[in-house]
């Protein structure tokens, strides 16, 4: 799957694309992602590739010019624009990206991006949460890194995705590794005790369990059975008379 990366500053980018996994899958040709520079595409000696906001109010706006033919660059594929005014970025979009084979990212920076740009050439906004960052590099970043790790082969067997949180609608349980006992605190028995089941069964009781404390509407769509509905019934009465579901 190919990632066109546009920003105005590569730099921030190219480090984390050079390490650890999104690394090995671009060395094993699973990934390429490609960094284009928008300010080589700005006309003047000066290479501006930002300007004033008609209207007045602060800050400067991405002009056009050099931005549109960045992207015309790197064209055909599907456009998205990092925005905090996008559609809210989660594990079923970078499921549904990473059926395409082309990907083109546009960081912006400043107050934004001339809006004509976006009206012209771009085909989504994306938005990686509820906050303001300073660019578009991060989020970029989020959303090659969150949908390539999907594309098979990417993750060797040690980090598959299929349990992750998310996988099945879900939070994820704890993990522990050595030592059994750190600091006083002991690794979960159900863990130790080497019988499949129960640990299947203590995994799911704690997926369950983070996901009621900490993200309650991801259950409504979680696919439950009859048991883990009856598991949370018993949390959520134990939440109801005021203690928090225990492990
Ligand atoms: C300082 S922000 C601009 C914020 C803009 N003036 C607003 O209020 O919506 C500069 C750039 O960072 C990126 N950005 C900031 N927050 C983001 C978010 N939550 N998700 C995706 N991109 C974001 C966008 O590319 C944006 O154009």
């Amino acid at each position: 799957m190919l990632f066109e990366i546009l920003t105005l500053f590569p730099e921030a980018v190219k480090g984390y694309l050079e390490t650890s996994i999104l690394a090995r899958a671009q060395r094993a040709g699973l990934v390429e992602a490609r960094l284009t520079n928008i300010r080589d595409f700005a006309r003047d000696k000066h290479q501006t590739a930002d300007d004033r906001p008609f209207g007045g109010g602060q800050g400067m706006v991405m002009k056009p010019g050099p931005l549109c033919a960045a992207i015309r660059s790197v064209l055909p594929g599907r456009v998205i624009l990092t925005s905090p005014r996008g559609r809210p970025f989660d594990q079923a979009k970078a499921e549904e990206l990473v059926r395409l084979d082309k990907l083109i990212l546009v960081c912006g920076r400043y107050e934004g991006v001339d809006q004509r740009v976006i009206d012209l050439l771009v085909d989504e906004e994306i938005s990686v949460g509820d906050y303001v960052l300073t660019g578009g590099e991060l989020a970029a970043l989020t959303i090659l890194d969150a949908t390539s790790r999907l594309l098979p082969g990417v993750l060797g067997s040690q980090d598959s995705s299929q349990e992750e949180s998310f996988g099945d609608g879900l939070l994820e349980y704890p993990h522990y590794t050595r030592p059994r006992l750190f600091e006083g605190r002991a690794v979960p028995e159900a863990l130790l005790s080497g019988d499949h089941q129960r640990i299947r069964d203590w995994r799911r009781r704690e997926s369950l369990r983070l996901t009621l404390l900490r993200r309650p509407e991801l259950l409504e769509r979680a696919q439950l059975s009859q048991r883990d509905r009856d598991w949370l019934a018993e949390m959520a009465a134990g939440l109801e008379a005021g203690r928090e579901p225990g492990r």
